[in-house]
């Protein structure tokens, strides 16, 4: 808000934003501290999107880099042949740019995450997959059977999406995150894809999403409430439809789904699968960060 109360670009406040949220070592969901993949490796996912030109940035499955954001914004500003670099070669990238480089697992965040991973009963892993010859192919199968049995442990988790809009009337929407706790390694979620986790055309509006990546890229969900918006829905109505949508997708994993929408004009909305999920707001008028409901689907 200090960027853009003081005249500077969306895309400026939506990077530096995400950066505070990535640094954050309390918050187990975006960058440093964020909950590691199966092998215990944290990787991060992010996501840019300028809404006057629908200009893209996004990187994913990035390890060892604690801002992935600002390596994102990179690809759109300097490689504006590509949109997504992914692992070692979204790393390659940001070592060439001189962004540093930090231990992401901090040890809170490992500890959380042995502790579930103990958590699960190991007698019920033990079936008919699991009675593999070595040890090492034990090993992989029975990570795959936690794979598939682990749920979202308990209290807040997800990404974290923001979308300003500045002075100038841009509109950009930015989105950064550790992914699903327990990943197959390498795996990308919504958060770095263009049409699923994040989309800004500053003719309707923007919108990003949180929660069960898989089902915000089958859906095709931040742009389908974009198009939900082109057809004359407001925001809410717009979120709510494009999470109806998506929740009409078969799925085993199925967790919860959320997403949020800011028009250039200032309209907003959002929805969720569940009741009392929110989402903040401030404007060049306020004082506080203002808490508005999502309409539950
Ligand atoms: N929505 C974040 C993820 O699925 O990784």
């Amino acid at each position: 808000m200090e960027i853009l109360r003081a005249g500077g670009s969306a895309l400026d406040a939506v990077e530096r934003g995400l950066r505070l949220c990535e640094d954050n070592l309390e918050d187990h969901y975006i960058g440093t501290s964020g909950l590691p993949n199966a092998r215990g490796i944290v990787e991060l996912d992010a996501s840019i999107m300028i809404g006057s030109t629908r200009a893209f940035g996004a990187v994913a499955a990035v390890k060892n880099y604690p801002n992935p954001i600002s390596i994102a914004r990179k690809v759109l500003e300097e490689l504006p042949q590509h949109s997504i670099l992914v692992g070692e070669g979204a790393e390659d990238f940001a070592k060439y740019l001189g962004f540093p480089t930090a231990d992401l697992i901090t040890p809170e965040s490992k500890a959380l995450w042995l502790k579930q991973l103990e958590s699960v009963n190991s007698e019920s892993i033990e079936g008919e997959n699991t009675k593999a010859t070595s040890g090492d192919e034990r090993y992989r199968l029975a990570t795959l059977e936690l794979l598939k049995r682990m749920a979202p442990h308990d209290g807040p988790w997800g990404t974290i999406n923001i979308i300003a809009v500045d002075q100038s009337g841009e509109l950009v929407c930015g989105v950064s995150t550790s992914g699903y706790p327990y990943k197959h390694p390498g795996r990308v979620g919504d958060s770095a894809i263009a049409g699923a986790g994040n989309y800004a055309d500053i003719r309707y509006g923007a919108a990003a999403c949180t929660g069960r990546g898989e089902l915000a890229i089958r859906g095709g969900t931040a742009r389908s409430v974009v198009e939900n918006l082109r057809a004359g829905q407001d925001p809410q109505t717009a979120c709510a439809n494009a999470l109806l949508d998506a929740r009409s997708l078969l799925d085993d994993f199925r967790a919860e789904l959320r997403c949020l929408s800011l028009t250039q004009d200032g309209r907003h909305g959002g929805a969720a699968g569940m009741e009392g999920s929110t989402y903040t707001l401030m404007t060049e008028h306020s004082t506080a960060p203002e808490f508005h409901p999502r309409r539950a689907i």
